[in-house]
């Protein structure tokens, strides 16, 4: 198992990082860095720890399970019947918790993300931060998302804490069903002494498979929470791939053309409301305006790193895009 989550832990890494090539690069302008990064340490890892510790308990605890209920049927029916009894309840409850904790697995994987995000930011970010005395404010978002994951995080431990103790409380209303109908049968001469105390054994040995199948179950919730956010990220839109629309200009002039490109960061507010212009080869050209004009815009444009709402950039005559 260690080697397998390995691998899973290691293909989903490498499916990241191809991933963050080939997604636009508009999704890391509203998108923090420090979120991104979370999903490739902390949701991989806890993926990795969860599954590895798990399946293999979910895998032994199964054929226990199994097994044991075999040689129960095999002693005595009517006491395998009894025991069988108290596993939909069991089952039932851990339905219950686990749709009542999943939403605290599901906000402590994000609020994880949150925070890293923001420490990150600020950490990245220490001189600006400084130079306009955003310190405090800094702390007070790192406290108010701190304590969030710290509610959710106590919450979904909690939750899936309870499963064991809950289990055990129903798993000992089977042990005394059982030991009421083996007095019946044994008052009645149904059953050999014997068989009763390999009974008990047995019970004994159903009802540890059954909480540890409820704790992997639990474990399992974190897993489930991880792998949504990292699944959620290698599904985000990527990039068209247009290598079968690339021109490879031998030899080039230098004209730029701008016709009429309108574009716009936000679809809903334009930056650039149809500039036009052509530069001739060789020609030096200075961009000049107010900060926030768009003169990074264009050039950020002209190296394709965001698509146009509308007109075209030709270089030569080559559309450079569309
Ligand atoms: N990644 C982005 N996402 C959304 N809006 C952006 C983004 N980058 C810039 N803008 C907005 O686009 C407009 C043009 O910004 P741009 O950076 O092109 O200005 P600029 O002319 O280069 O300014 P400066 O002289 O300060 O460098 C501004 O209103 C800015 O807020
Ligand atoms: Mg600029």
């Amino acid at each position: 198992m260690a080697g397998v989550t390995q691998k899973v832990t290691k293909s989903l890494r490498e499916n990241i990082s191809k991933k963050i090539n080939v997604i636009p690069l508009k999704y890391f302008d509203s998108n923090n860095i420090g979120n991104i990064l979370s999903r490739v340490t902390n949701d991989v890892d806890t993926i990795g720890q969860t599954l590895n510790q798990s399946v293999s308990t979910l895998i032994s605890s199964v054929i226990m399970l199994f097994g044991v209920l075999i040689a129960m049927f095999v002693t005595n029916w009517q006491l395998a019947l009894t025991a069988v009894l108290t596993v939909p309840l069991s089952f039932m409850l851990m339905m219950v918790i686990m749709k009542a904790s999943q939403k605290y697995f599901k906000s402590q994987q994000k609020n994880l993300g949150e925070l890293n995000g923001h420490i990150e930011e600020i950490y990245t970010g220490q001189n600006t931060v400084r130079a306009f005395n955003g310190e405090k404010k800094a702390l007070n978002k790192f406290e108010s998302i701190n304590t969030q994951l710290q509610d959710s995080a106590l919450k979904s431990q909690f939750l899936s804490g309870l499963m064991m103790p809950l289990m055990n409380f129903i798993s000992n209303f089977g042990y005394i069903a059982i030991a009421v109908v083996c007095g019946a049968l044994f008052v009645n001469n149904l059953i050999a002494i014997g068989s009763i105390a390999t009974f008990f054994i047995y019970v004994r040995l159903f009802q540890n498979p059954l909480s540890q199948i409820a704790q992997a179950a639990g474990n399992l919730q974190s897993t489930a929470a991880a792998s949504e956010r990292v699944f959620e990220f290698l599904g985000e839109v990527e990039q068209s791939n247009e290598d079968h629309k690339t021109v490879k200009l031998e030899k080039v002039t230098g004209k730029v053309e701008f016709k009429d490109v309108k574009f716009g960061y936000d679809e809903s507010r334009l930056i650039i409301k149809g500039f036009s212009a052509t530069v001739k080869p060789g020609q030096k050209v200075a961009i000049v305006g107010p900060t926030g004009a768009g003169k990074t815009t264009m050039i950020n444009l002209l190296m394709r790193f965001y698509e146009l709402n509308s007109g075209e950039i030709l270089i030569d005559i080559f559309l450079l895009v569309q």
